[in-house]
């Protein structure tokens, strides 16, 4: 069983052998942060403790599967809200006292790019790209125990920027799927946006400059072209992600590349991610968008592939 806890869904699911899933219950707390444009950590681990009891007995009894018989509970410890990862950590210490099972510690970073497990043949060596609303993380996997962090982002996560973008043009909390919706009717080459480069040559993703772009856009651009403008913020994201797994693929010679997280539920960035790929002989893995974002299918297959737990205490910065 996974459970997840790290921001604002709380969930849990059960996975057979890190490949078949029994169930999957996420119970979203979005309507109770979008009156405030964005995640209210105090409200976030509230709603969790409340919520968290319920949703694990639902995936137990959707799965059909009594908890005593589950062979291992594997649990985000970060990285994410503290006081929303200790809920989830303290639930799945809770259950492995009780039925005298292994609990596991997993990273939620990893735990995104293993959701592609279940869906495709697609186990390291892999270049793996996480773009969330916390992070935007480029990473070489030699197994499914060895990870090397290739680039992060110094700045903006690329889903903070989405919904950055869309708090600027007054659209609901989280921005990522409006912004998509409205990208849809707009051409995505009729602006053009400047490169993110730094000075002393580092790798990193930055997304504040395309954000601060986008704002002094918005002040000069007619309403009518709005779409214009976020089809080719779209198209600039997409073109950053291609760009760094390309030379990531080069530097490790790794033509495999999974995509994950809830940016890669953008039905554009990921066709561009595709096309891109493919022209470069790469081969690309994405989930659904449903299991782009935040589930615990995610996290009971990394539990499946992890070793070793982390400490089963709350690493809110938790890295690679
Ligand atoms: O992975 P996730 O559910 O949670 C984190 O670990 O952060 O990602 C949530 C982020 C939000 O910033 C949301 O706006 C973005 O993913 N997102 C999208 C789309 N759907 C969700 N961004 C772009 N296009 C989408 N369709
Ligand atoms: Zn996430």
């Amino acid at each position: 069983m996974g459970i997840e806890t790290s921001c604002d869904e709380t969930a849990a699911a059960v996975v057979k052998d890190g490949k078949k899933i029994f169930s999957n219950v996420v119970l979203t707390q979005i309507p109770y942060h979008r009156k405030f444009g964005g995640i209210v950590p105090e409200i976030a681990s509230r709603k969790h403790l409340e919520a968290i009891n319920s949703v694990i007995e639902e995936a137990s009894f959707r799965s059909g599967i009594e908890m005593q018989h589950i062979d291992r509970f594997a649990v985000t410890v970060g990285p994410g809200l503290a006081g929303s990862l200790i809920v989830g950590i303290v639930a799945a210490r809770t259950l492995g006292k009780i039925f005298k099972k292994t609990v596991i510690g997993v990273n939620h970073i990893l735990a995104h790019l293993s959701v592609n497990f279940l869906f495709h043949e697609a186990g390291p060596p892999y270049i793996g790209l996480v773009a969330s609303g916390g992070h935007c993380d480029l990473i070489h996997s030699k197994s499914h125990n060895e990870f090397e962090l290739l680039s992060r982002t110094r700045d903006d996560a690329p889903g903070e920027t989405f919904d950055k973008i869309a708090k600027m043009l007054k659209l609901p909390y989280p921005g990522g799927a409006e912004v998509e919706k409205i990208a849809r009717d707009g051409d995505p080459d009729s602006f053009v946006f400047p490169t993110p480069k730094f000075k002393d040559g580092s790798n990193d993703f930055s997304f504040s400059g395309i954000k601060t772009f986008v704002k002094n856009q918005i002040a000069k651009t007619p309403d009518n072209r709005i779409p214009d403008l976020l089809a080719s913020f779209q198209k600039s994201v997409a073109g950053i992600f291609a760009d760094k797994i390309e030379d990531a693929s080069k530097e490790k010679n790794c033509l495999r590349v999974l995509l994950a997280g809830g940016v890669m539920a953008n039905g554009y960035i990921v066709s561009f991610l595709e096309e891109e790929c493919a022209r470069h002989s790469l081969q690309p893995f994405c989930a659904a968008p449903e299991f782009c974002t935040d589930n615990a299918c995610m996290v009971a297959v990394r539990g499946y592939f992890q070793e070793e737990s982390l400490p089963l205490t709350p690493r809110p910065d938790l890295t690679i």
